[in-house]
């Protein structure tokens, strides 16, 4: 068949081409990458020649721990956690310390995160929700104008409108408490470490400063850190951060109390309050009162596995559930054939359509939470698909079985791609998938005390009602915005056979979906999986991803009746697999690395 060279041609290539006018649009926020291993000289031998397996498209291979994320220099941090008999749990802390320094424009102590843990003494699944809240002084209107008409996406997203309380620092420590074993204090050394001694400046950081110069400078602040003199950060240059470097001592002596009340906690207020143009209702009261919540994971049957993830107030273990959930239902052997890409690219569209309709934060709205996921319903759902052959003229939202008469309009939010994930596998072969998000890149572009708020809150939708009828995912006090981050954990008999998820917005519903495809039908190795040219469709478009074998896909999918659109589609994944030995994937998208022992 015409693109049977497309399951063998899956290492990943990418030919850099000018960008249209949409990745322009997408690189203002998070730019491709230079992934060279020249960026990162100075790192361990592990650490450079895990660099070069990923450039050669080959998956790092252990047999004890094995840690993936964003950038190598945490990874670093987390592999020394791991190679002195700590937790996950505990790599994850120093991972995100240094994430929050080295990528601060997609996760930090500003921000919001999931995280999905396989215990493996007990054999069990846990998922800890560390999403940001909205303030107590939110209303429904938040992003509209006095006129009712909905804000600007960036006229929202810059300032203190869209700040929400942070989650990630409780988060850490709420892993830490319920499955660490290291000294917390220890866990964040690395990260003050380099904030003190300094850092070099990655190529992705010192592109995405200079891609987002005229909002990064809107504030003295954030100016100052990232345009010193004004002048944006460069690629190799040294960067110190003593602000950071106290903030995370007064957390490794104090806790957490240390940020969420007292001076920090006062500052990150005053900062939301006082944003020229666009002040925030964050309060004191609203860091003192935030919590993490601990949930059970949605899992839904796939094949032989069982993929479970991180529900509501999260969109994606339950859109990944449907979308591979119906996939069970359909013939999907040979990602060579266009057809193929029909029946996911059909799945995907029904999945969103249902997204859009009922999922937000469950602990204020009702939500058909398990009959969203009920096998008869998305074998109901996948029999729409397979009685066609071309693709659907029409997709709506179904009826999943619920006690509700509640009827909602469909969302109206926009959804930009940033965000980092984190993949570990310890020693004792527990298993922790978690992503990591200040939402936008570089967030409100709110910087205090060393680090970025969040605007989180502009993943709520900007409209309160659709038809007339009330939308689940609108603003309301006390409230968490519905995400797509998809941290995954697939297990087989129990046991936990793949470790996976993505930035990526909206996307990464799609680029996780088909990543677990890839791995556990297409037999791909993991990072084979991971490098695989992106073809993903939420609701609209087909997007393709330019300079990939992706493109052959235009014309035969153009003749199913969908419309196309190549461009850049940067994904983030970090994967891990899990079989006689540990194997690591790391997205050439992005600066990432796997490393294991
Ligand atoms: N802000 C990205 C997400 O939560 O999906």
């Amino acid at each position: 068949m015409l693109l049977r060279h497309f399951l063998s041609s899956c290492v990943f290539t990418v030919f850099l081409v000018s960008p249209g006018f949409a990745q322009q649009a997408a690189d203002a926020v998070e730019p491709e990458a230079d992934t060279g291993v020249s960026a990162f000289a100075n790192l361990s031998d592990a650490a450079q020649s895990a660099l070069a397996t990923k450039e050669a498209g080959e998956p790092v291979v252990a047999d004890d721990w094995m840690i993936a994320a964003a950038n190598p220099l945490a990874v670093e941090a987390g592999a020394e956690v791991l190679a002195n008999g700590g937790t996950a749990a505990d790599a994850m802390v120093a991972v995100q310390a240094v994430l929050g320094l080295v990528e601060p424009q997609s996760s930090g102590l500003g921000g919001g995160a999931f995280l999905v843990w396989y215990d493996a003494a007990s054999g069990e699944i846990t998922t800890l929700d560390g999403r940001e809240t909205a303030p107590l002084a939110a209303t429904p209107t938040l992003f509209q104008d006095e006129n009712g008409e909905r804000l600007g996406f960036f006229d929202a997203v810059v300032g203190g409108l869209s700040v929400g309380t942070p989650g990630t620092p409780k988060l850490m420590e709420e892993a830490h408490r319920l499955w660490g074993r290291s000294n917390w204090g220890d866990l964040l050394e690395p990260a003050i470490t380099l904030a003190e001694d300094g850092f070099a400046v990655s190529p992705r950081m010192a592109t995405s400063i200079a891609n987002d110069a005229e909002r990064l400078q809107r504030f003295p602040a954030t100016a100052a850190y990232f345009f010193p003199g004004g002048t944006p950060l460069a690629e190799g240059q040294t960067l110190q951060n003593p602000a950071y470097a106290d903030t995370l001592r007064q957390i490794a002596q104090h806790g957490t109390d240390a940020f969420y009340t007292g001076p920090i906690a006062e500052d990150i207020v005053a900062t939301v309050r006082n944003a020229d143009g666009n002040p925030g209702v964050l309060s004191t009261l609203d860091l003192a009162l935030y919590d993490v919540v601990a949930r059970p994971p949605i899992c839904v049957d796939f094949l032989s596995y069982e993929v479970c993830g991180m529900g509501p107030p999260s969109s994606g273990a339950l859109t990944v559930g449907q979308i591979l959930g119906m996939m069970d239902n359909l013939a999907f052997d040979d990602p060579a054939d266009a057809d193929v890409w029909r029946l996911i690219g059909d799945a995907s569209r029904l999945a969103f359509a249902d997204r859009g309709r009922y999922m937000a934060d469950s602990d204020f709205v009702p939500m058909p939470t398990e009959g969203l996921v009920d096998p008869t319903y998305l074998s109901e759902r996948a029999a729409l698909i397979e009685a066609e052959t071309n693709a659907l003229a029409e997709v709506s939202p179904g009826n999943p079985e619920w006690d509700h008469a509640q009827l909602w309009g469909d969302d109206v939010s926009i959804e930009f791609p940033s965000t980092s994930h984190i993949s570990i596998v310890d020693g004792d072969g527990n298993a922790l998938s978690m992503t990591t998000t200040i939402e936008n890149g570089f967030g409100s572009r709110l910087f205090v005390r060393g680090f970025l708020l969040n605007n989180e809150l502009t993943d709520f939708s900007f409209a309160t009602h659709a038809d007339g009828y009330p939308i689940a995912n609108r603003v309301e006090p006390g409230k968490r915005p519905r995400s797509s981050m998809s941290p995954t954990i697939v297990t087989e008999g129990g046991a936990p056979v793949l470790v996976v998820g993505s930035p990526g917005g909206s996307r990464i519903i799609g680029y996780v979906a088909k990543t677990i495809m890839a791995h556990l039908a297409w037999d791909m190795d993991v990072q084979a999986a991971v490098s695989m040219p992106h073809l993903v469709n939420r609701f609209g478009t087909y997007d393709l991803e330019e300079g990939t074998d992706a493109v052959a896909f235009e014309e035969p999918l153009q003749a199913l009746g969908y419309e196309t659109n190549i461009r850049g589609l940067t994904s983030g994944l970090h994967a891990i697999s899990i079989g006689d030995t540990l194997q690591g994937g790391a997205d050439p998208r992005r600066e990432g690395i796997a490393l294991g022992e």
